[in-house]
């Protein structure tokens, strides 16, 4: 199938699971696990992650290719870009989507950079992510910060981005699911920004509050430290059992199921809340 994008993922108001990878094995795991769902997916690489690789072209193009062959829709994005040359490398290469992440620059210069990579990106027919404040523990998405409905608006209206990270209680990286959300702010949001909103930092989010945001109108639902816990747990108990063990493959072909198993239950906890 060729490589989807954000518009036919996101047809019919429904919500999406964007999960990030930073091993191979994560990415391959979910695809796999979608393909198992029959459902359409978003695989993200974030900043982050394209630095721990050294540059962007050898794992988004391996993203792409995988995108390219699996049998349901796949959406390749770059998550929490605040480098503009990394974004237009992203377009050059053929990346669907991106996140512009200017939520720790001043608010006028937040929404006049956004507006310029919106610019440069749809241009090049590509769909853009932004974030206004900051959504914490990469900023802003921490349990305390909430975006400003009216700020919101202005911003989407300003920038013409495609979708919006908003800060409705949840946080990046957390190893519990204990996160509460606001779901009459999504609600708000969700009508007044007029724009499909993301929610960052889902990990923290049990499944419960996860089917609670998606009703409320979160449209992208963003997961990576869940499944780091879930690879390096499988990982460890492996190596544990075999101090002899040498061959990865050995250990990272059951972690890379064990991925595959959570992100297929959690894409089913997406697709029942978008229902
Ligand atoms: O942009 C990526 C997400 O917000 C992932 O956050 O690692 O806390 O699930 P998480
Ligand atoms: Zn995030």
């Amino acid at each position: 199938m060729p490589l989807s994008n954000m518009p036919y993922l996101l047809g019919a108001n429904r919500a999406v699971g964007a999960f990030n990878f930073i091993q191979l094995e994560v990415a391959e795991a979910v695809v796999m696990a979608a393909e198992r769902a029959n459902t359409g997916v978003i695989l993200q690489l974030s900043q982050n992650a394209v630095a721990y690789h050294g540059g962007l072209a050898p794992a988004v193009s391996a993203a792409l290719r995988l995108a390219e062959s699996a049998t349901v829709p796949v959406v390749v994005h770059l998550d929490h870009a605040t480098d503009e040359a990394l974004i237009d490398e992203a377009l050059a290469l053929g990346v669907p989507s991106v996140m512009y992440d200017g939520a720790h620059l001043a608010d006028d210069e937040n929404v006049a950079r956004t507006a310029d990579v919106v610019q440069r990106a749809h241009a090049a027919g590509v769909w853009v992510e932004a974030e206004l404040g900051e959504v914490g523990g990469k900023g802003a998405h921490v349990p305390g910060v909430r975006t400003n409905v009216d700020d919101a608006r202005d911003f989407v209206r300003a920038t013409g981005v495609d979708a919006l990270a908003v800060a409705v209680g949840s946080e990046h990286a957390m190893r519990e699911r204990t996160a509460m959300l606001d779901e009459q702010l999504i609600s708000a949001l969700a009508r007044e920004a007029a724009v499909p909103l993301v929610l960052h930092g889902s990990s923290g989010v049990s499944d419960a509050g996860i089917d609670g945001a998606i009703r409320a109108g979160m449209r992208k639902i963003n997961i990576g430290t869940h499944l780091n816990i879930v690879l390096t747990g499988v990982v460890r108990r492996q190596l544990a059992q075999d101090a002899s063990m040498v061959d990865p493959r050995l250990y990272l072909a059951p972690a890379r199921e064990a991925v595959a198993t959570e992100v297929h239950r959690l894409l089913d906890v997406i697709s029942k809340g978008s229902k």
